[in-house]
């Protein structure tokens, strides 16, 4: 749906997108992460033939974006960042408005907009004025319009920027909705939405991609060490002693939580689980245990732990090692 061949932007003086490749295929839902400047929206801008590149090829929903750019934007949805909405226009008006300017007839562009109203839960507002509305439902109606002459394929450029935590959660159950029936490459830097939402993430930093593949992979391969709590009434100290001792274990760190409760944070190296051996200790000296968890690794750390290395530094490679 999506082939990138070393694509490169140069703005006067300073390459934002520097020689990068990757690809989507139908039916997938890809995150395009990366820290702000990283060169998210400068990318997303020329898939959509609204930026040329300075070197490179790419083709988008099976259209050169050189040779057919008008085809490249009848066929994909675009959601840009900060979604340039007219405030004056109701939402309806708005939204026949854009479906017309994409080549829908009249009567194709009534029912196509009811439709995108309906997935986006804008029936409710429809004859609201764009600006009276909230940060919500305006990126609602941006998605609507992105969704309105039926692409195949969604480009969605930080949809959930600025949304409060609720609103953020309804627009994940939408997404997931759409990935359904649409390819998506979707940009943002709310990582447990990636998480729950994208099989494949593409990480971008500086210009130059850092890492490519699912989210549970990259976590896999990120070797930090194991981080386990402990919470547990008895003598700490001695307690802390112990598992200090246990193969595996490089440091323990106590806490006192009240009325003799002590928590005890315990690191170990990687890929080490020393939950039981620390239960049985526990247990055999007669103390009391009321949590004992190791704190799984997430795409957030694998994000920091890959845009945080030197850059040259390959992640592909340390997988296979
Ligand atoms: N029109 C422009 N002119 C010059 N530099 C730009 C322009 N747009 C973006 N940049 C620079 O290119 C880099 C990448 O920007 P951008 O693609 O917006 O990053 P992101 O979306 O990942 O935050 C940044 O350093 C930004 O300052
Ligand atoms: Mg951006």
């Amino acid at each position: 749906m999506i082939q990138v061949n070393h694509l490169t932007k140069r703005y006067a003086g300073r390459t934002a997108v520097d020689s990068i490749s990757f690809d989507v295929e139908k039916g997938e839902i890809v995150g395009f992460l990366g820290p702000n400047g990283a060169g998210k929206s400068t990318t997303l801008r020329i898939l959509t033939c609204f930026l040329s590149a300075s070197e490179g090829t790419a083709s988008v929903a099976g259209y050169d974006i050189y040779e057919d750019s008008i085809k490249v934007r009848q066929h994909v949805g675009y959601m840009p960042e900060n979604v340039p909405l007219y405030p004056d226009m109701r939402v309806k008006e708005y939204l026949q408005f854009r479906g017309r300017i994409k080549g829908l007839r009249y009567r194709d562009s009534l029912r196509a907009v009811n439709e995108a109203m309906d997935i986006c839960s804008l029936s409710e507002v429809d004859h609201k004025i764009i600006a009276t509305l909230s940060k919500g439902y305006k990126q609602r109606v941006g998605l609507a319009d992105a969704l309105v002459n039926k692409p195949d394929l969604l480009i969605l450029d930080e949809p959930t920027n600025g949304l409060d935590p609720n609103q953020i959660r309804q627009s994940r159950e939408l997404i997931k909705r759409l990935g359904e029936r649409h390819t998506i490459l979707i940009s943002t830097h709310i990582l447990s939405e990636v998480e729950m939402t994208c099989g494949r993430v593409v990480i971008i930093d500086q210009g130059r991609i850092r890492a490519c593949d699912t989210p549970q992979n990259l976590i896999r391969r990120l070797r930090r060490p194991g981080e386990i709590m402990l919470e547990m009434q008895g003598d700490g100290d001695k307690a802390a002693e112990k598992i200090g001792k246990l193969e595996g274990v490089k440091s323990v760190k106590k806490t006192e939580t009240g009325n003799r409760w002590v928590t005890l944070s315990i690191h170990t190296d990687p890929n080490i689980d020393a939950r039981e051996d620390i239960f049985g200790l526990v247990t055999e000296a007669g103390w009391k245990i009321r949590e004992l968890a190791s704190r799984a690794a997430s795409l957030e750390d694998a994000f920091v732990d890959i845009v945080q290395r030197p850059s040259g530094a390959k992640i592909k490679e340390e997988a296979d090692a």
